[in-house]
């Protein structure tokens, strides 16, 4: 049977990735990718399926309650896979309410459409929640983030994530809306906005500024390739069970400055520069505030019950993503001109 999917932030990193994936793995299903298309949404991402009969794009805010009506009720969606959210930490503590707006006040709004256009048709209907590992908070140096492990979210981006993640609960609990969600660990790739950590080093890099480490780069992240996610993305939509969650991770932990200096090896060997060369652009800078030592994922439950495993080694994930940054040199300039420079002067060069 025909099904029409809607993609909320499928212009951003990992929301093309997903929608690629979707309208060339599933020609019969109707694809419609809505995107407010703020500094991180770039239609670029996308624009080798942009013309497929099955793909649609929509600009639109997902806090417009009318418009986001009026789509539910014109498309009668089958499910909804929303990705749509402001997604960086360090803009999240300058600006917390564009976080609380769209990450929580959107969700709703989201919820809102689906209970109301979807009524009791709860069999074939799917609202997927896309969330993060930062919900639960910080790890020490043992342990790891369980589905079942207690929110404790830090900063004000994971606290409007985890409390989208509530909304979606209380909607599945309170009016039987059929939701899964599924919180993954920290994602690398192409199309990555080059304010996060390894395209802002790649970029860095390659134009011989300074690479700005966070207090002594102690901190650590479980790192998982893009494409792996939207595969997993795929399986718990098709396969998940309904109203449950699932935790998605790489079993890839990396202090940031061991990753940087990996980095930096594999930067000297693409640019042909003599061993050494781009670690000497590393610099110690302000740590963030109420900067999470650690994030850990135990992604068992998903490998166990639905047979998902990332495909890709960090070494051969890393070299991909540089090798991508490198040959999409067009594209980074175009997403660092204008409005990312201004935000690049504020948050670093006053550090
Ligand atoms: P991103 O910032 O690259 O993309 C977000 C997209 O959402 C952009 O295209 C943007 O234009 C769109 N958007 C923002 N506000 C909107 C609004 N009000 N209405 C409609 N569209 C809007 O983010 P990402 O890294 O691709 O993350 C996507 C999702 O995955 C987010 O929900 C994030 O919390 C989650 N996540 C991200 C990571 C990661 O490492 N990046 C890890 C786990 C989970
Ligand atoms: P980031 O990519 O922003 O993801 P998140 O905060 O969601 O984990 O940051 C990854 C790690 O890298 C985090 O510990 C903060 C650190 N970091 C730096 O040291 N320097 C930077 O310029 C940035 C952006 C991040």
């Amino acid at each position: 049977m025909m099904k029409t999917i809607l993609i909320t932030g499928g212009a951003g990193f990992i929301g093309s990735h997903v929608v690629r994936l979707y309208v060339n793995k599933y020609p019969d299903y109707k694809i419609v990718n809505l995107d407010k298309l703020t500094y991180a949404g770039n239609l670029e991402n996308l624009k080798d399926i942009d013309k497929k009969p099955n793909y649609e794009f929509i600009k639109a805010d997902i806090c417009d309650t009318e418009t986001i009506f009026a789509l539910f009720q014109k498309y009668l969606f089958d499910g909804v896979i929303h990705l749509a959210a402001e997604s960086h930490v360090d803009r999240s503590i300058t600006d917390p309410m564009a976080f609380v707006k769209t990450n929580v006040i959107g969700t709703c709004n989201l919820l809102n459409a689906a209970k109301a256009i979807w009524k009791d048709q709860h069999d074939e209907k799917l609202f997927y929640h896309v969330s993060t590992d930062e919900v639960y908070g910080s790890l020490e140096h043992e342990g790891f983030f369980y589905e079942t492990t207690a929110y404790d979210p830090q900063s004000p981006y994971s606290a409007s994530k985890a409390s989208s993640d509530h909304f979606v609960r209380a909607y599945h609990n309170t009016y039987k809306l059929p939701i899964v969600i599924s919180n993954c660990s920290n994602n690398y790739g192409a199309n990555q906005f080059p304010e996060k950590l390894i395209p802002l080093s790649i970029n860095n890099i390659k134009n011989n500024k300074p690479i700005p480490v966070y207090g002594k780069g102690e901190n650590i992240r479980d790192w998982l390739y893009v494409e792996d996610h939207a595969a997993a993305i795929d399986v718990i939509f098709h396969k998940g069970k309904t109203g449950e969650t699932y935790n998605i991770g790489g079993n890839n932990e990396w202090k940031n400055i061991d990753l940087i200096y990996k980095l930096c090896d594999v930067m000297d060997k693409k640019l042909n520069r003599p061993a050494g060369t781009s670690a000497r652009l590393i610099t110690f800078v302000k740590d963030r505030a109420g900067h999470d030592l650690r994030y850990a994922i135990d992604s068992s439950k998903l490998q166990k019950e639905l047979g998902w495993s990332p495909s890709l080694q960090f070494e051969e994930g890393i070299e991909k993503t540089v090798d991508w940054y490198l040959a999409n040199e067009q594209w980074l300039m175009n997403v660092v001109s204008g409005e990312y420079s201004k935000y690049y002067d504020n948050q670093y060069l006053h550090r």
